[in-house]
């Protein structure tokens, strides 16, 4: 069977088509360039853009597989978490693809895609597994078990990782989004030079807390003058970025030893990092092992939409097409397991 997954939560249209085998034939993604100068994703806009793209986005996924619409066997598009214009194009995109060509149709729980791009990856990969969700609007920790049930171990206070990331980023004036700049600067610069927060250290404690980390950064760029900012920007990048990275790699170790799992896998974009993904492997201990997506699988994409969509169709079988979307998270929706 081949399988479309079509992905509009944010600000990337996304199609993937990929194979039940879980090979990857096709993942266009557009990513919407117009949120830059408003250091943000703009939601009208995103939900605007989206439904300029989405056509193009399908139709030259379609056509690079040379698989035809008729040969889709299923279709899986995001009806949530995420910005609730923007699902809603790729969700009615999918739904009138289904009803034209007459293929089952899934919806899919974004994170929940996001865990299953590491399957993508590593077709053997088989749960339990302990996973780091890191993404520009959500940061927790799972457990997943043998059956697919996702149990909450830690969760943030306050702001999302790529959120930290993105809004210092935005005080550092280096773009948006910020991580793949941050992280560039960070291998120029002295990671402690300036010493940031670490919130929540407590073992036990596997929630994460990033808004002291980014009043902090404002403050040292308070005490700074503006040709010094520009001259130390690599080492307050680097140790801003450390600050981050750390509380992240500590938290999903210490994670680890508390499921016993053996498996740690990360999720989200934020998983592009080098320096937490190698922070991270630095701190396992004999058998276990770390998985993360190749960069192109870790950001927002439709093949990940299609994996998470063929287990659940597996599973559950079709979604009506009467289904809705929603903005928030919820971790009943994605606990379809038997
Ligand atoms: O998962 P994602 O593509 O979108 C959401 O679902 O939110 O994650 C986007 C986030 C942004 O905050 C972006 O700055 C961050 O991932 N990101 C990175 C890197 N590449 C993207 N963060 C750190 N290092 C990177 N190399
Ligand atoms: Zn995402």
């Amino acid at each position: 069977m081949i399988i479309l997954g079509i992905e509009s939560s944010c600000d990337e249209t996304s199609a993937g088509v990929i194979k039940d085998d879980l090979t990857v034939l096709s993942n266009r993604i557009y990513s919407q360039k117009d949120h830059e100068k408003f250091g943000g994703v703009v939601p009208e806009i995103a939900a605007r853009e989206h439904i300029k793209k989405i056509d193009t986005v399908v139709a030259s996924a379609l056509e690079e597989t040379g698989v035809k619409a008729e040969e889709i066997g299923l279709v899986a598009a995001t009806n949530s978490p995420g910005l609730i214009g923007a699902l809603l194009v790729g969700l009615s995109f999918a739904k009138g693809f289904a009803y034209k060509y007459n293929v089952p149709f899934v919806t899919v729980n974004h994170m929940d895609a996001h865990v299953r791009a590491n399957h993508l990856a590593f077709p053997e990969l088989e749960p339990p597994y302990t996973v780091l969700v890191v993404s520009g609007g959500h940061t927790f920790i799972l457990n997943c078990d043998h059956n697919n049930r996702y149990e909450l171990l830690g969760n943030t206070l306050d702001d999302a990782a790529g959120e930290a990331i993105d809004k210092g980023g935005k005080v550092l004036g280096i773009g948006y989004p910020a991580g793949r700049e941050l992280e560039r600067l960070s291998k120029l610069g002295n990671a402690s030079a300036f010493n940031f927060p670490r919130a929540l250290p407590e073992k036990v404690n596997l929630n994460f807390s990033f808004s002291g980390l980014k009043t902090a950064l404002k403050n040292q760029l308070k005490k700074m003058a503006p040709q010094e900012i520009t001259e130390k920007l690599n080492d307050i990048a680097a140790s801003y970025q450390e600050a981050i990275m750390d509380q992240l790699s500590i938290k999903a170790l210490n994670a680890m030893k508390m499921t016993g799992s053996n498996k740690l896998l990360l999720a989200g974009g934020v998983a592009c990092n080098g320096r937490l993904r190698e922070k991270i492997q630095n701190g396992m201990k004999g058998e276990n092992k770390l998985y993360f997506p190749p960069l192109s699988l870790c950001t927002d994409n439709g093949a990940m939409i299609a994996a998470a969509g063929l287990l659940k169709y597996k599973r559950l079988g079709a979604d009506p097409l009467t289904a809705g979307a929603s903005a928030v998270f919820n971790l009943t929706e994605v606990n379809y397991g038997s």
